[in-house]
């Protein structure tokens, strides 16, 4: 059973416009997202500013209502449109923002903010609340002391660490931690990615790593998500996802990232990044992306999994344009890409509720890829 499920989720917002406030359009934040987090992952879910990502964290905690889709927590499927079905959820998937400053209430004491979620969850009561809290800054890193003081009084990293011992206060199961290092210095983000791993494997916790920083999950992550206009463009195993980049928009990516070998420069993505308003006909990334043919701007390509992929399924190959391994840059690219999707990989990270005639979506531990388009030479 995933600790996590959705399938083809929605976020839209409306735009509302004239004397009456009538709606005039809608912003597609998140539009047909499908994916699962098992028991002690971590997902990493990347893809460049406004594509998405927070809107996707957002709904799947119900901090904002999906507009359709299915969300299944546990096992348990949630009634969407009902903010209360997240409720007896609540300790259990826990969330960290980016800017822990501005989450936690300047007014209170550390003492204040890491006790009263844990009071309220009936995790601890006046007389061990302060020995708890001493627990839980222990865990973080952070010494006793801290709890007599204010936010203030910390840098932004410890007060990431307040943020993290928050969260992990309520004993959750799963943490989505959206762009949570992206304000800290670069030896800061470190020290929290290191935190984060430790308290993974000492709590045996699930993480959904959202970040626009697709080197930054490297080494951290057993999945990527790679999404692009509120879509999800690839998910595969990181260390599959950085050998052989499948998608276009994966590979983008990957160009971009800066590189200390002398040869290679970063080769930036140029274009835009789609308005969700006015998103793109067919494949939302084709007006960037540079092996789009006409067709590619006339069906959205399904996600699929990648060895189910064949010059019929995609719209960007054709029978003149499939990829050999010579076509790819010095390497076996193609030929291994496909047989390194090994029937293994999937059956042996399944459980049996997962196995595709167990109720529907793609299997976690699957390579799936909305479009598979190597670089030609
Ligand atoms: N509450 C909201 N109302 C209207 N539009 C929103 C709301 N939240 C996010 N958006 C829009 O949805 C798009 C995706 O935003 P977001 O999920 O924050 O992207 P990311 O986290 O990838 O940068 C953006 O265009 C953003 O302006
Ligand atoms: S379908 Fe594939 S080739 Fe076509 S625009 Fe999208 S990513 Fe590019
Ligand atoms: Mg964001």
């Amino acid at each position: 059973m995933s600790l996590l499920k959705v399938e083809d989720l929605r976020t839209h917002f409306p735009i509302t416009g004239g004397l009456f406030r009538k709606t005039v359009g809608w912003t597609k934040a998140v539009d047909g997202v499908t994916l699962s987090v098992e028991e002690g992952e971590v997902l990493a879910v990347v893809g460049e500013s406004g594509c998405g990502k927070s809107t996707l964290g957002n709904s799947i905690l119900g901090l904002t209502l999906p507009t359709s889709g299915r969300l299944f927590l546990e096992g348990q499927e949630i009634d969407i449109r009902k903010a209360s079905s997240w409720k007896p959820f609540r300790s259990d998937f826990q969330i960290i923002f980016q800017d822990p400053y501005s989450s936690l209430n300047p007014r209170h004491t550390i003492f204040e903010i890491l006790s009263e979620p844990m009071r309220i969850h009936g995790l601890c009561d006046r007389s061990n609340a302060r020995q708890k809290v001493t627990e839980l800054l222990d865990l973080v890193g952070l010494p006793a002391s801290a709890m007599d003081r204010f936010p203030h009084a910390f840098s932004g990293g410890q007060r990431q660490r307040i943020g993290i011992a928050r969260a992990v206060g309520l004993r959750p199961r799963l943490i989505v931690c959206d762009e949570v290092t992206s304000a800290l210095d670069v030896s800061v983000q470190a020290q929290i990615i290191q935190l984060l791993l430790k308290l993974k494997a000492e709590l045996k916790l699930s993480l959904v790593f959202i970040t626009h920083d697709l080197s930054l999950v490297r080494n951290m992550s057993d999945r990527v998500c790679v999404m692009y206009g509120g879509r999800v463009m690839e998910v595969a195993r990181t260390e599959d996802l950085f050998r052989n980049p499948a998608h276009p928009y994966t590979r983008a990516l990957m160009e971009a990232i800066p590189s200390l070998h002398p040869d290679r420069r970063p080769k930036l993505l140029g274009g835009e990044v789609p308005s969700p308003s006015n998103l793109p006909s067919g494949c939302v990334f084709h007006p960037r992306c540079p092996r789009a043919k006409e067709d590619c701007s006339q069906r959205i390509p399904p996600l699929e999994t990648l060895d189910s992929m064949d010059s019929a399924s995609s719209p960007s190959m054709d029978s003149t344009s499939s990829m050999t391994s010579a076509d790819v840059p010095g390497s076996d690219f193609a030929g291994s890409l496909r047989s390194e999707i090994p029937g293994s990989v999937r059956s042996d990270s399944l459980t049996s509720a997962e196995q595709p005639d167990s109720g529907g979506g793609p299997r976690s531990g699957s390579r799936l890829v909305a479009c598979f388009y190597p670089e030609k030479n």
